[in-house]
């Protein structure tokens, strides 16, 4: 991995030494980092007075008595207060940026649906306005649910920054590259790389190359938490030592700027005279980390048949009800297949949960055809499903040597919830109008007798 660069007007704690500098390893350590030697205090969180002349804050991204175990929270010492960071805020519209709940009347979204990768616009976009969201599930003033979004960025943020207080983002890029400059560090994303943004958190993003495209799971409830492995063990999935959570960086910028704020669906803005990026040191275990998909060590079949694909979870949110996950993060990446006697792509199945998958790269094991990268496919809430004629066949005829899939990165967002289509997803999208043929094809091979057909 390229040695991070500084970016421009920003000074970042010293890197740790090793291949990923500008990072600390770990996912929900309790880290501690200072861009200025001695900004940190030691011992204590709140002292009288902090060096440098920088004020103490805590953010709190779970309930002051969650659980210890659960509990998050980091303590930033910064140039000024976040109080410094907000103004009179007015409404904006970003039009495109739609929120849970949101069921329209004349949507349908009982059906299994595919996209053709959504184009650029010719218009400039940057990450708000570039948000385009697809489907919606539960409902944020409960904090359930989520939404899925395309991004389509060809703009960086100037003297602009957001949070969301609704959601954490999980951001999933297909092209280009992308520099989300946080409260708390400097994170440079690229395909087949995640990174989880907290609810809470400002930052801007900047487009390191362009044009850029992804997906974005908003996820209104529970932090995203790393599963149980069970029997599995200790290892192997994702190991908590890949996931990486930037050093201390700040601004000290004076210069004229908008704050904008997600809150209950409705975006507001407001205008400060310096940059909000200014936490110095800052300790704690609620911050952003982003992660290398290629680094995922998948599990699965060695004998015969294959698990659900909860075997491929990197990351899931819980919902309250145990083992049934408000959002799994699945991914299906590269791997060998070897089991015996067995149809090896994904089965047929319907399915309580509902499913949003999107290609990264390559080809789909059970959809060789029309799930192509940038493409998104739903599977909504007990809508059978499964392999096209194509992959059915060929699976079924095929000699079972061991084989490996490569070439292919593919996830999916998979929520207890149902999942609704926005107005863009349903008319404005590349929907393809003829996805449910792929299975028009299949034929019955059922006579009467017995005996391989
Ligand atoms: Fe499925």
């Amino acid at each position: 991995m390229p040695r991070q660069e500084i970016p421009r007007d920003m000074r970042q704690a010293p890197s740790p030494d090793g291949p990923h500098a500008g990072y600390m390893p770990g996912f929900g350590n309790d880290f501690e980092t200072e861009a200025l030697p001695g900004a940190l205090p030691q011992g204590m969180n709140s002292p009288q007075k902090v060096n440098y002349g920088l004020y103490g804050e805590q953010l709190s991204g779970t309930a002051f008595t969650a659980p210890s175990h659960h509990n998050e929270r980091t303590w930033c010492y910064r140039i000024r207060p976040s109080v410094k960071h907000t103004g009179r805020f007015a409404r904006i519209d970003l039009p495109y940026w739609k929120t849970a709940p949101h069921v329209l009347p004349d949507v349908t979204s009982l059906g299994q649906y595919r996209w053709d990768p959504v184009p650029h616009a010719d218009a400039p976009l940057d990450w708000l306005t570039g948000m385009r969201s697809m489907t919606t599930a539960g409902d944020v003033n409960t904090q359930t649910g989520m939404a899925s979004h395309i991004y389509l960025v060809t703009r960086s943020m100037r003297d602009a920054y957001f949070y969301s207080a609704d959601s954490e983002l999980l951001v999933v890029p297909q092209e280009g590259r992308l520099r989300f400059c946080t409260e708390l560090g400097v994170i440079d994303l690229e395909p087949q790389e995640i990174a989880i943004i907290p609810r809470g958190l400002v930052y801007r993003v900047e487009l390191l190359e362009g044009p850029a495209r992804g997906f974005v799971c908003e996820n209104y409830g529970q932090k995203f938490d790393l599963p149980g492995r069970g029997p599995i063990g200790a290892n192997c999935m994702a190991n908590r030592r890949d996931f990486k959570t930037p050093v201390a960086a700040f601004e000290d910028r004076e210069t004229p700027s908008t704050v904008t704020v997600k809150w209950c669906g409705q975006f507001h803005r407001c205008e400060i005279g310096h940059s909000p990026l200014d936490v110095v040191a800052w300790h704690g275990n609620y911050a952003p980390v982003k992660y290398d998909l290629r680094t995922y060590c998948p599990v699965g079949a060695i004998l015969f048949d294959h698990p659900d694909p909860s075997i491929f979870t990197v990351l899931t949110a819980p919902s309250g009800v145990e083992g049934t996950a408000n959002i799994d993060f699945v991914l299906f990446r590269d791997r060998w297949m070897v089991a015996e006697n067995t149809f090896r792509p994904p089965w047929y199945h319907k399915n309580v949960m509902s499913e949003l998958m999107g290609n990264i790269h390559g080809q789909y094991d059970a959809k060789p055809q029309g799930f192509v990268p940038g493409g998104m496919s739903l599977h909504n809430m007990m809508l059978p499903h499964g392999p096209d004629r194509e992959a059915f066949e060929g699976a079924s005829n095929a000699e079972l040597a061991p084989h490996k899939l490569e070439n292919t990165m593919s996830f999916m967002f998979e929520t207890r919830f149902p999942q609704h289509l926005t107005e863009f997803a349903a008319r404005e999208a590349p929907l393809q109008d003829d996805y449910l043929d792929c299975w028009a094809s299949l034929e019955k091979k059922f006579d009467g007798t017995p005996g391989e057909k």
